[in-house]
């Protein structure tokens, strides 16, 4: 089976469900404690062994590429003042033998079109997709070690889900499941982008983790306009089906929506209070206030 060493990072949205914060600042970088979300998922992804980092960006996204980049200046001082931990942090965000590759989406048209954007860069290899604002903590190696793990077994692609209450349907992407082939894996019989509860095939929606066969690009390359008015990946993923296995993975881990207010504050809380260093003055002040 092909080794997967490549992941995109669609980071081109315009982030307006957390405006005014995002109007010249990248959603991806905000942070969680003192980390700014995109480093989680390019942590996560290192973690199983991709090498080659594809993030997709736009206008008022320029401090992702400089967050990745060497910083000449904030280095020498550090060394300077003899800060080597700090130095050692500033350092290590990407280890050596892993590269940086940046594409523009002129547009936000969509995540669908997003990931067409590194059809040059990707070639015809399966790769993994990881939606920065998407945090998930599986306590181990990441959701998408654990993608990539079944794609080896498996050879399909694999869409990470979760039970989503039945009344938030329509903010996900929701399969449709036939056989299951473990105790978390399902071949997908159908997919349906933000469908209406009462119109939804189930309550598994689709987050922000792929692995993906290269096939994914001519049914992107195919695929219209949908819902917002914007080119979907679900509905790709539904055209793939048409010719190719795709299957569901129920992954372990809690998922935090760090693209709503409300997920970004609760990861916030819970690794604030899982932090070493602030942890326990963070829970006695939580304490004052309940
Ligand atoms: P979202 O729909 O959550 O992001 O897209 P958004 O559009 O930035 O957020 P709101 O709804 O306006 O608040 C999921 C992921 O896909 C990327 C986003 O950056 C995010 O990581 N995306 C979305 C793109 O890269 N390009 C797009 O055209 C749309």
């Amino acid at each position: 089976m092909r080794k997967i060493t490549k992941a995109i990072f669609p980071a081109a949205g315009m982030g307006t469900r957390f405006l005014p914060a995002t109007k010249a600042n990248p959603k991806e970088m905000l942070p969680i404690v003192d980390k700014p979300l995109i480093q989680y998922a390019v942590e996560e992804a290192i973690a199983a062994g991709i090498t080659e980092l594809i993030f997709i960006t736009g206008r008022t996204k320029s401090a992702i590429t400089d967050h990745f980049d060497k910083a000449y200046e904030l280095e020498a001082e550090l060394e300077k003042k003899g800060k080597t931990s700090q130095l050692d942090i500033v350092r290590s965000i990407i280890p050596e033998g892993v590269t940086c590759l940046y594409i523009r989406q002129a547009e936000s048209l969509g995540l669908g079109h997003a990931v067409l954007c590194a059809k040059p860069a990707v070639g015809d290899e399966p790769f993994a997709i990881i939606l920065p604002d998407d945090l998930i903590d599986d306590g181990k190696r990441g959701v998408i070690k654990q993608m990539i793990d079944k794609y080896q077994q498996q050879g399909s692609s694999i869409v990470a889900v979760q039970d989503v209450p039945k009344e938030d349907t329509s903010k996900y992407g929701i399969v449709e499941t036939g056989i299951m082939n473990d105790a978390s894996l399902f071949k997908i019989k159908d997919i349906v982008e933000k469908p209406a509860p009462e119109k939804a095939l189930s309550t598994l929606g689709v987050v922000g983790r792929y692995v993906l066969s290269p096939a994914i690009f001519n049914c992107l390359e195919k695929t219209p306009k949908g819902a917002g008015n914007e080119i979907q990946l679900t509905d790709a993923i539904s055209l793939l089906l048409k010719t190719e296995s795709v299957y569901a993975l129920a992954f372990e881990g809690t998922r935090y929506d760090c693209g709503s207010k409300i997920g970004y504050m609760m990861a916030s809380v819970k690794y604030a209070l899982d932090d070493n260093e602030i942890g326990s003055d963070f829970r006695k002040y939580l304490n004052t206030l309940i």
